[in-house]
């Protein structure tokens, strides 16, 4: 039969998410999801909603939203705009800064999104090899991205969940001749961020998610901060409603609770340290998290059978085929009990085989 796509969408296979499993008991640590519940004012905004109000139109602009954002960060509205989810942010900025004409540069490995975004754009996308020993950025960075017109730095990376250091960060900022998207999906977990360099570099876009460590990835928030230009041209190109009324209440509950947030980020960051150095004595090689989760290699180095036997025990993680990301998994930080029964599995695999 003929086709009526372009060719590069017929050619594309298409972003798989992460499995949403529906098994009984299930421990399910795929997805890098919070296993704590959303602030405690999410519930009483939607106790409160009026159902009435759906009738309308939500506000196009996110208007409160990021006033409220701006104010947190010191920065003024027009420096932010706001998506469903940190993955309408990214699309909007491939369909704004790249084509078949103007390539694109990533880090390999990181988020598998990036390469499916230029694709459907017709554009190259050059993939920035990450040092195969500790995941480390290549001196050479810049000279390999020369050519894109966009530059995504996931910091802290997936699936890997080391960061790299900020000095680096602002060299590429200073001297990339493009855009540089630094993807902070994770960065509520880690020492630093490159939300400064947002406003300080007219060539710099932070984006954010209301996914991970806000617990809120079944609403769909994000947003992005950047130099007026940057950021007029994507809302340029958004979706003309792209926030509907519920997410931006749920999102403004979520977001006036700071101190539930650094509650929540200082358990998962300790039970991180914890869980690092468990799998560790069982003879795991642990990557340095700076996220809500652990990249880890299994003693003989076969991360697809390690998930198997968790699978088979209805702890889900996720394994990203290849001949490096193949020796991990990549596993979520659940609460105590849930990491605690990890481990268990994890001991009575290796322990006695050893
Ligand atoms: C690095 C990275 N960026 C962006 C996203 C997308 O997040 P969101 O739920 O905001 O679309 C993810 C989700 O896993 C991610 O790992």
């Amino acid at each position: 039969m003929k086709s009526y796509f372009r060719p590069e969408i017929d050619q594309m296979s298409g972003y798989v998410p992460g499995e949403q499993p529906r098994m009984a008991n299930l421990i399910k640590l795929n997805t890098n999801e919070n296993p704590y519940a959303p602030s405690p004012r999410v519930a009483e905004v939607l106790a409160g909603f009026d159902s009435a109000g759906l009738r309308r139109y939500p506000d196009p602009l996110a208007t409160e939203l990021r006033d409220e954002i701006a104010a947190r960060f010191g920065i003024r509205r027009e420096n932010v705009i706001a998506g469903n989810g940190s993955d309408d942010i990214l699309t909007m900025t491939f369909r704004a800064f790249t084509d078949a004409n103007h390539p694109a540069a990533c880090l390999e490995p990181s988020y598998s999104l990036y390469p499916e975004l230029a694709k459907m754009q017709a554009a190259r996308m050059i993939r920035i090899a990450l040092d195969p020993e500790d995941f480390s950025m290549p001196a050479d960075l810049l000279e390999q991205a020369r050519e894109a017109n966009l530059l995504i730095i996931t910091r802290p990376n997936a699936p890997t969940g080391n960061s790299f250091p900020l000095a680096f960060m602002r060299e590429i900022c200073a001297n990339f001749d493009g855009v540089v998207l630094f993807d902070e999906a994770y960065a509520d977990f880690a020492d630093d961020n490159c939300m400064a360099f947002a406003t300080e570099f007219d060539n710099v876009i932070v984006s954010r998610t209301f996914s991970k460590s806000y617990a809120l990835a079944g609403i769909r928030l994000g947003f992005a901060v950047g130099a007026r230009p940057l950021i007029d041209g994507l809302f340029k190109l958004k979706d003309s409603y792209n926030l509907d009324r519920l997410t931006q209440l749920i999102g403004r509950a979520a977001f006036s609770d700071q101190a539930y947030l650094a509650k929540c980020c200082a358990e998962i960051r300790e039970n991180r340290s914890r869980l690092a150095a468990a799998l560790a004595k069982i003879g795991f090689r642990v990557v340095p998290s700076q996220t809500n989760f652990l990249f880890a290699a299994p003693p003989d180095g076969d991360g697809q059978n390690y998930f198997r036997k968790l699978r088979e025990n209805a702890v889900v993680v996720r394994y990203f085929p290849g001949d490096i990301t193949g020796r991990f998994v990549r596993i979520t930080i659940g609460t105590s009990a849930e990491n605690e029964r990890l481990l268990e599995l994890t001991r009575s695999f290796y322990t006695n085989a050893r």
